[in-house]
């Protein structure tokens, strides 16, 4: 009887260890949006509580111009201090890409226009150059810097989370259509980050960080509303 209890106890730790790796293995293995549960489900932005994701609008309501997005059709101003404009493709303004782990935007760009170093915390990016000139590149988390000069047709892809840049390198305008393997990737601008938070970072921490002075760090805040 004693042996048969211990055994079941062996059996049950075994159990547990099982399910315990199937859970770490599944986490692993999961490393963008998670799957989805059904064709589709439309975001219902407005709708309270805030969940994980949207909610979905219910499907009888849902018609073919939920699955449309002219957004990126038009070339948007780039007359601005970076001479670019970005237009986001995401759930946000595309509601039907909710739960779809798919995003895309356009970014216009003047003639030595840049889209400045940024990440996206949720999804790699490729960027495709639909006309014009574009140098293209990003670090890797061991300080190594890979680039292109990519002209139109052709496409560079950017790992999830590494920080990144386009900059137009021709004589003409630019067009960049990126896509992402998430609904809503995020996007952290190094420098309106570090230098234009609210509340701001102490002066004294980027002073450390960048090896200069007060006064350059404060001119440097200045610039991004600090
Ligand atoms: C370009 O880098 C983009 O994030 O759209
Ligand atoms: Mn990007």
């Amino acid at each position: 009887m004693a042996g048969n209890s211990s055994y079941q106890k062996k059996t049950m730790a075994a159990k547990q260890h099982l399910l315990i790796i199937s859970i770490a293995l599944l986490i692993s293995f999961c490393q963008c949006d998670p799957d989805t549960l059904q064709d589709f489900c439309i975001a219902e932005l407005k709708n309270q509580p805030f969940i994980n994701g949207f909610p979905c609008k219910s499907p009888k309501d849902v018609t073919s111009d939920d699955f449309f997005f002219a957004g990126l059709a038009q070339e948007k101003d780039t007359d601005n201090i970076l001479g670019s404009n970005l237009t986001a493709g995401n759930v946000l303004s595309f509601p039907g890409l909710n739960t779809l782990s798919m995003s895309m935007n356009r970014v216009d760009f003047a003639p030595g226009g840049i889209n400045p170093p940024h990440s996206h915390p949720r999804a790699a990016e490729l960027v495709f150059v639909m006309r014009g000139c574009l140098l293209v590149g990003f670090v890797a988390t061991d300080g190594k810097f890979f680039s292109k000069t990519l002209k139109a047709g052709e496409v560079f892809v950017i790992p999830k989370g590494l920080i990144h840049f386009q900059y137009n390198v021709g004589k003409k305008t630019a067009t960049a259509i990126t896509s992402f393997n998430s609904q809503l990737p995020g996007v952290v601008i190094a420098a309106n980050t570090l230098f234009g938070s609210t509340p701001e970072i102490p002066t004294g921490v980027l002073t450390k960080a960048f090896r200069v002075d007060d006064k350059l760090i404060n001119e440097i805040k200045s610039k991004f509303g600090n």
